[in-house]
């Protein structure tokens, strides 16, 4: 650029970097690439930075505030609630009623649906408010993931389930925000997965990590070592093989900050079922689906047992999936591993047409 050869090179080492690219900026570009799209999308988009931004400021200061802890309550799934996951229920919902795109919130924090003021909104969005919140209160991080439909029930009507349980193909677009030693915004709308970090001086989100691809193969997986020996068989023989091949255990116990390890770096997040919990613990609708697509976007993939997650039928807003994602690589050996008899049926399926991988025979 012109500017710069006209400064000699101290001023431009004291001025930094170039400008960079706002979230601002890149929304607008996507949307003029759809010349019919009126705008609502791109604000729905505003609106979940908008929350994610309060959530920060208020998790950046919870144990000054008052606002770490319990809450003393339970989700529909029984567990415990922390005061920052229902703060972060209400920031979210709050800013995706007043913008108005959204006319239907599902919520890790309430068992039905939550209908907004729009019932003329033409989008419904799934939403772990805060993910990983038990790290909360020991200064770990934590994070938000979420997932938009465009609804198909009829715009003005009251949304139903129906319009949450489209499956995971049909998402339209699905991030995350991490909150950790710097706060990011990654999100895929089908073409690809970028980053955003969080720049605080300027309270914008600034394009850092552009296209981000995920190593085919990790030397990472993440599991949670204390329920190992609740695994199948199979798996226990996987991760035996892992470390004997000198894998190294990474376990955060925030999926978005395990996740956003291994898209990154390489690795295998997994939290499959037992025989006491045949589904596991991961939320299929806001937090396998959301994930699952990021992964297959950015040339990872995400599985249950036999099949790509986005493939699974959900079932109910807040059903559980047994998953394994993350490297591709990594994926198809857990899922050969796991499936032994069907490793040729294996590679019809569209998990792995998503990806160039073919499973070993
Ligand atoms: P949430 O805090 O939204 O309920 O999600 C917690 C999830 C996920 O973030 C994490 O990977 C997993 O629970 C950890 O579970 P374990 O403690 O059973 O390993
Ligand atoms: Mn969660
Ligand atoms: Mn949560």
């Amino acid at each position: 650029m012109t500017v710069q050869s006209t400064l000699n090179d101290s001023i431009m080492a004291a001025l930094g970097l170039p400008i960079g690219t706002t979230l601002d900026r890149f929304i607008k570009r996507q949307q003029s690439q759809y010349p019919s799209a009126v705008g609502d999308f791109s604000q729905l988009i505003r609106d979940i930075a908008l929350a994610s931004k309060i959530v920060n400021r208020e998790i950046n200061r919870a144990g000054l505030s008052g606002l770490a802890g319990m809450a003393g309550s339970t989700n529909v799934q029984g567990e415990m609630q922390q005061k920052l996951d229902l703060s972060a229920h209400i920031r979210f919902l709050r800013a995706l009623n007043n913008g108005g795109e959204v006319a239907a919130i599902v919520s890790e924090e309430e068992e039905e649906i939550i209908h907004t003021d729009h019932p003329e909104g033409k989008y419904v969005v799934a939403l772990d408010p805060l993910d990983g919140s038990s790290n909360f209160d020991t200064n770990v991080s934590v994070g938000t993931i979420f997932s938009i439909y465009r609804r198909t029930s009829m715009i003005g009507t009251a949304p139903t389930a129906a319009d949450f349980l489209q499956g995971g193909r049909r998402q339209v677009a699905a991030g995350y925000v991490l909150y950790g030693p710097s706060t990011m915004l990654v999100f895929t709308t089908g073409n690809g997965v970028n980053g955003f970090t969080y720049d605080p001086s300027l309270g914008e989100f600034m394009l850092s990590h552009p296209q981000i691809q995920c190593p085919a193969q990790g030397s990472v997986y993440s599991c949670n070592d204390g329920y190992v020996d609740a695994y199948d068989e199979s798996v226990r023989h996987y991760l035996t093989r892992c470390r004997e091949q000198g894998c190294s255990a990474r376990y955060i116990g925030a999926f978005v900050a395990d996740f956003h390890r291994n898209l990154l770096k390489g690795g295998l997040y997994m939290y499959p079922g037992t025989q006491q919990q045949p589904d596991g613990k991961i939320r299929l609708l806001y937090e396998a689906f959301p994930m699952a697509w990021l992964a297959e976007q950015a040339s990872g993939l995400a599985v249950a047992n036999t099949k790509a997650i986005l493939d699974v039928t959900p079932r109910g807003l807040h059903a559980r999936t047994p998953i394994f994602a993350g490297s591709a690589q990594m994926v198809t050996d857990v899922l050969n591993a796991t499936n032994p008899k069907n490793a040729n049926s294996l590679s019809s399926q569209s998990v792995l047409q998503h990806s160039s991988v073919t499973v070993a025979k």
